[in-house]
C-alpha cells in the first residue's frame, strides 16, 4: 500500500512560449511535477502525511482539491482512472463489508508504508514486508 505513482510527469509546449504568473518558460522546455509533492505541501494539506479522511469534510479547500492529482491532470491524464476506482471501491467494500472479520495492523510501521524508491511504481524499503494484517 504507497502512492499509486512518485514519479515526475513531464510537459512540454513543444513550440510555445508559455506564460505563467510572471514567468516566461521558453517552447521546449519540459516542466514536470510529482503527486506525491502535490499530496504532501504542508502549505496545502495540514499534517499531510496523517491518514485524516475526514479532512475531506470539514474544512476542505478549493486548494486541496486542485492540489489532489493521483492521476496526473489534462489530455495525457490517466485513461484508467476509472476502471481503477472501480477496483478500489470494489476492494474495499469487500474487504469492509459487514460480514468481513476485523483487521488489525500487525508488526508494521509508517516505514513499511512510506515510498523509498521510485520504480516508476514506488517502492518501500527492501526488507520489510509491507502491510500486514492480523484477523481479530
Ligand atoms: C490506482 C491505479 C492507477 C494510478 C494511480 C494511475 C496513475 C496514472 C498517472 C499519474 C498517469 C500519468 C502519468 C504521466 O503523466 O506521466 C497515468 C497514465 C496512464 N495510465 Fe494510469 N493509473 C492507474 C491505473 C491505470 C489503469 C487500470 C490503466 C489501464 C487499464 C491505466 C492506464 C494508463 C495509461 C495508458 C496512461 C498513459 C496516458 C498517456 O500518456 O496519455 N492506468 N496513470
Amino acid at each position: 500500500m504507497t502512492y499509486g505513482t512518485l514519479h515526475r510527469s513531464a510537459r512540454c509546449a513543444v513550440d510555445t512560449a508559455i506564460v505563467y504568473d510572471g514567468w516566461v518558460i521558453p517552447a521546449g522546455t519540459a516542466v514536470s511535477i510529482s503527486s506525491h509533492c502535490l499530496h504532501t505541501d504542508a502549505s496545502v494539506f495540514s499534517q499531510p502525511h496523517l491518514f485524516q479522511p475526514e479532512r475531506w469534510l470539514e474544512g476542505c479547500t478549493r486548494e486541496m482539491h486542485l492540489s489532489l492529482r493521483p492521476w496526473s491532470a489534462g489530455s495525457r491524464d490517466c485513461p484508467g482512472q476509472r476502471l481503477a476506482k472501480g477496483a478500489i471501491v470494489k476492494i474495499l467494500a469487500e474487504m469492509f463489508g459487514p460480514n468481513m472479520p476485523c483487521m488489525a495492523p500487525f508488526a508494521t510501521t509508517v516505514s513499511d508504508v512510506m515510498p523509498k524508491f521510485d520504480y516508476l511504481v514506488p517502492m518501500r524499503k527492501f526488507n520489510s514486508h509491507g502491510l500486514r494484517v492480523k484477523i481479530v
